[in-house]
């Protein structure tokens, strides 16, 4: 979901940039006429690629939550003050206004490649947490093992709990505590595939996927 929507966000904003570039070109080059026919038969295209824009964008901001950087909030406003005054430009055929526009939305698309306002890659490299691509990725495991964790612990408390407790500690049938097991993940996962005694097997109750996840859920009992 989060590498789909990372790239569904770096698609909409490429489209938006090489639109607005040709535009551009063409109200430079006074091609005015063909500017005009472009800009009534797709004048869909600019407000559609400006909310997809925000919308992904948006999306993406709020997994960082508060932790999202600066350069993040920058971008938005910068966003939420190109789309105007790039629908204004075209319509008053400002040249000027234009290249703003055009300049404005290459800041954002450098600042967001080095992930940083003053353009210099520097410490927040040599740290390797802050470069967007790290940000990203950072947050895209995140979210996914977020979601593994999640899916475990819906299996957990489905299927697990009754026997040893939400807390891994109930000891029904005189289940082990789970919080003081020292299998690792592959062992829990066999186990869990396995069972033994009257510990039932998941092997084909559960997908392999929810097993897994309900062994990385264990982790989170310790
Ligand atoms: C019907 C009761 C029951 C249910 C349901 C159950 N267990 Fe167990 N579990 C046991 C018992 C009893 C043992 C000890 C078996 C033995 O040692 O022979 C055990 C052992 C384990 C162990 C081994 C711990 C160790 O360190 O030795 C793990 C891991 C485990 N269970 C995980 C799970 C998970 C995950 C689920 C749900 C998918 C689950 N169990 C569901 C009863 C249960």
């Amino acid at each position: 979901m989060e590498i789909g929507m990372l790239h569904s966000h770096v698609l909409v904003v490429t489209l938006f940039l090489l639109f607005l570039l040709f535009k551009t070109i063409l109200l430079l080059a006074n091609k005015k006429e063909l500017l005009t026919k472009i800009r009534t038969k797709l004048k869909m295209v600019d407000p559609i690629l400006g909310v997809l824009m925000l919308a992904t964008g948006g999306y993406l901001l709020s997994l960082y939550g508060a932790a999202a950087p600066t350069y993040l909030w920058v971008k938005l406003i910068i966003v939420l003050i190109i789309i105007p005054i790039g629908i204004v430009s075209f319509k008053k055929e400002n040249k000027a206004m234009a290249i703003i526009t055009l300049i404005l939305t290459f800041c954002i698309y450098g600042v967001s490649e080095v992930g940083s306002l003053n353009f210099s890659k520097g410490e927040t490299v040599a740290v390797n947490t802050e470069s967007p691509a790290n940000d990203a990725q950072e947050v895209i495991i995140d979210g996914a093992i977020a979601d593994l964790l999640k899916t475990g612990k819906e299996v957990y408390l489905a299927e697990c709990k009754k026997c040893h407790g939400k807390g891994g500690k109930k000891g029904l049938f005189k289940s082990p505590d789970l919080t003081e097991s020292k299998l690792n993940l592959s062992e829990r996962v066999a186990w869990i595939k396995k069972g033994q005694g009257v510990m039932p097997a998941y092997e084909n109750e559960l997908s392999e996927s929810e097993i897994e996840a309900v062994a990385l859920y264990l982790d989170e009992l310790k």
